[in-house]
């Protein structure tokens, strides 16, 4: 390790954000009865320019209004490009209740997107004598934010997690395809007349994951466009989870279940990573540094390894 210690992210479960647009009141109670652990009401790109107004007031008075029980409760701002995004922030800092925990900032490019949100989300707490700190959280879609990450996981300590948004981020970087997330028809290895695919999302997730744990801050996929197709869903945040992320949004209810079945560590899992850590316990009372489970080595890094699993496990159960 560095002299530098790799801070800790917020203790709580990301498993699944449910999205649901700002203009459609009806299924925010729908919402709340879900089991996602972070709802994301959207004032951004799921909301029509005519509806914006509407949707800011709908989503302030459902805010007071609905139980949210335990769920982290995050409003979807519009992007600094936009003539919106002060707006969202000034009304929604003043007006609603301190149930709101948490905003989170789109397409953002660079770190001083986070330093103007910032001073005015501080400037209006202060103002409105609001003790409870609003958290942010980011989203990574485009190529300023992926060529800017690291210095977006490190710009102000409201910053709690950050997501990747795949189709705004391939629209950026020019890519070659409509889908949103997922495999991609024309993103493959080819040998002795077979395709094999390959993530396209593989970089760009790894540089969130790096930058985030570097930062203390949570990485989260974004969202899986095609939502007729579970088996794609997993396959997706199966890999998400193997490479670092702790969650990944829905866009439709359905996809709740799946993402939070991903997201739990295994009862096998769990399992597994306690016997490594009991091995190692023995192992190191008779004075070893690494010892054989099932076959394979396992030393002191498999303690950090294995810790990962169980204290997820830990905290989801907790929550
Ligand atoms: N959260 C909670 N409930 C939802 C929901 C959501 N995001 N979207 C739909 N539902 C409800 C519907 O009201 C319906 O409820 P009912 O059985 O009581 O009638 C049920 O789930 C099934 O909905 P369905 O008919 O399959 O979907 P739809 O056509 O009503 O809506 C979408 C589909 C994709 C338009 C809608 O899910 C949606 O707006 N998703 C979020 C989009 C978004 O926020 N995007 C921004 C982030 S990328
Ligand atoms: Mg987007």
């Amino acid at each position: 390790m560095s002299f530098r210690i790799q801070p800790q992210p917020v203790a709580r479960p990301n498993r699944c954000q449910l999205f649901g647009p700002g203009s459609r009141p009806a299924i925010f109670e729908k919402m709340a009865a879900s089991d996602a652990d972070v709802i994301n009401l959207d004032l951004e790109d799921s909301v029509a320019p005519d509806d914006k107004a509407q949707a800011r007031k709908n989503i302030i008075q459902a805010i007071g209004d609905v139980d949210w029980g335990k769920k982290t409760l995050s409003v979807r701002i519009n992007g600094l490009d936009s003539p919106y995004w002060y707006r969202d922030v000034v009304d929604l800092l003043e007006q609603a209740s301190d149930r709101l925990d948490q905003i989170m900032i789109p397409k953002v490019g660079n770190a001083g997107d986070i330093y103007a949100v910032d001073a005015l989300v501080t400037s209006i707490e202060m103002a409105m004598g609001r003790t409870k700190p609003i958290a942010f959280e980011v989203i990574i879609e485009s190529a300023a934010g992926i060529a800017h990450v690291e210095e977006i996981a490190a710009a102000s300590p409201r910053l709690q997690a950050m997501s990747l948004g795949a189709a705004d981020f391939a629209a950026s970087m020019g890519m070659q395809t409509t889908g949103i997330g997922g495999t991609q028809e024309n993103y493959y290895m080819h040998r002795d007349g077979a395709k094999y695919w390959s993530d396209p999302w593989h970089w760009a997730q790894a540089a969130i994951v790096a930058a985030c744990r570097t930062h203390g801050v949570l990485p989260v996929d974004g969202p899986f466009g095609d939502f007729s197709d579970d088996e794609g869903f997993r396959a997706q945040a199966r890999r998400s989870a193997t490479l670092g992320m702790v969650g990944k949004w829905a866009i439709h209810p359905k996809q709740v279940a799946l993402a939070n079945e991903v997201f739990t560590p295994s009862e096998e899992a769990v399992a597994e990573a306690r016997e490594i850590l009991a091995a190692m316990e023995e192992a190191k009372a008779s004075g070893a540094g690494a010892t054989v489970y099932k076959g394979r080595l396992v030393d002191i890094a498999s303690i950090k390894q294995a810790e990962v699993i169980v204290k997820q496990a830990e905290m989801i159960a907790a929550g």
